[in-house]
């Protein structure tokens, strides 16, 4: 990933709590990058903190879109944009990445979101709609005014809106919106965490395999932001590009280790998730905690996601 320069060019209320925002290259030109529906971006906030949000558009708009809910636990992110954004605010925001993406093919697409999980879904429920893909997009709200696209999505025949469900009466009603699966279909579903475990629940139980749902992974669980999977056993560190060493101390990331002797290493999510870390691996055996790397890559014994990941063995060197 690297990072790019962008303005803000459009700025508008979405739904309550949720800011809209557009960004657009500083020179007015287009985009240097492209992305597929389900991909998101990091924005470095003023305040350090590095965010990821979902875009909700199509590349071929040539700008970004995105959709920010004001978080009331927020530690910096939603809550600065929202009160620091004007038109014209420069950020730093990262070339998009996809960790969700929508599998190519004409087969059909069902989409399930729960409130700010409608942001990377609408950008897939749109290409579909540009493909002549079949889809339905079935989205659950707390209520109409803390629905947003509203003005895209209520006339739609292929949109169901819910609003103002309990989590018992979505349960309940889940079953009957993905019973009798047409052949081929796909099932993605953006949310809170139990609401997306209770459509696959509910998936599976009406006979969906499990090789066809897709959920999105970089919004992590908030006890997992707060408290990444640190380092259980003390280990030495060793990084050669810098000649510097350091013990890792029991219950410490990799990162925090390698910051106490000065070596900084580029983060964003802290999760595992987002493959801002990642980092080569000279010799030692790692114990791999993160959701980024490929099956591939983990084997290769080659990389390290150095936020989460640690070391099974006394020893870790890295090309750092
Ligand atoms: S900082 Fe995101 S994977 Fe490590």
């Amino acid at each position: 990933m690297s990072w790019v320069e962008m303005k803000v060019r459009g700025l508008r209320e979405e739904a309550e709590g949720i800011l809209g925002l557009e960004l657009c290259s500083v020179s007015g030109d287009g985009l240097p990058f492209g992305w597929t529906p389900g991909a998101h971006v990091d924005l470095q906030m003023g305040s350090g903190l590095v965010r990821q949000y979902s875009l909700t558009n199509l590349a071929e708009e040539g700008c970004l879109r995105l959709a920010i809910k004001r978080e009331p636990e927020s530690r910096g992110g939603s809550q600065w944009l929202h009160e620091q954004l004007r038109l014209g605010t420069r950020l730093q925001v990262g070339t998009p990445r996809n960790l969700f993406a929508l599998q190519p093919g004409t087969s059909p697409v069902v989409l399930a979101a729960a409130g700010i999980g409608i942001t990377p879904l609408l950008a897939m429920y749109r290409a579909c709609r540009a493909q002549q893909r079949p889809v339905h997009l079935y989205y659950f709200s707390r209520s109409p005014v803390h629905s947003a696209f509203l003005d895209q999505l209520q006339s739609q025949p292929d949109v169901s809106l819910f609003s103002g469900l309990s989590s018992a009466e979505i349960a309940q009603q889940l079953p009957g919106l993905l019973a009798g699966r047409q052949p081929g279909s796909q099932l993605y579903s953006c949310g809170p965490h139990g609401f997306m475990d209770c459509v696959f629940e509910s998936a599976i139980v009406a006979g969906w395999p499990r090789d066809v749902l897709y959920r999105e992974h970089f919004q992590a669980p908030l006890q997992l932001a707060d408290a990444p999977a640190n380092q259980a056993q003390a280990v030495q560190l060793m990084l050669t590009k810098s000649d510097k060493q350091v013990a890792v101390q029991s219950g410490e990331t990799l990162v925090a280790a390698a910051a106490r002797v000065g070596v900084e290493i580029t983060t964003s999510c802290g999760m595992g998730m987002c493959g801002a870390c990642m980092t080569r691996v000279v010799s030692g055996e790692v114990d791999h905690q993160d959701q980024y790397l490929s099956d591939a890559e983990r084997a290769s014994g080659m990389w390290i996601m150095p936020c989460v990941s640690g070391c099974s063995g006394n020893e870790l060197v890295l090309d750092l």
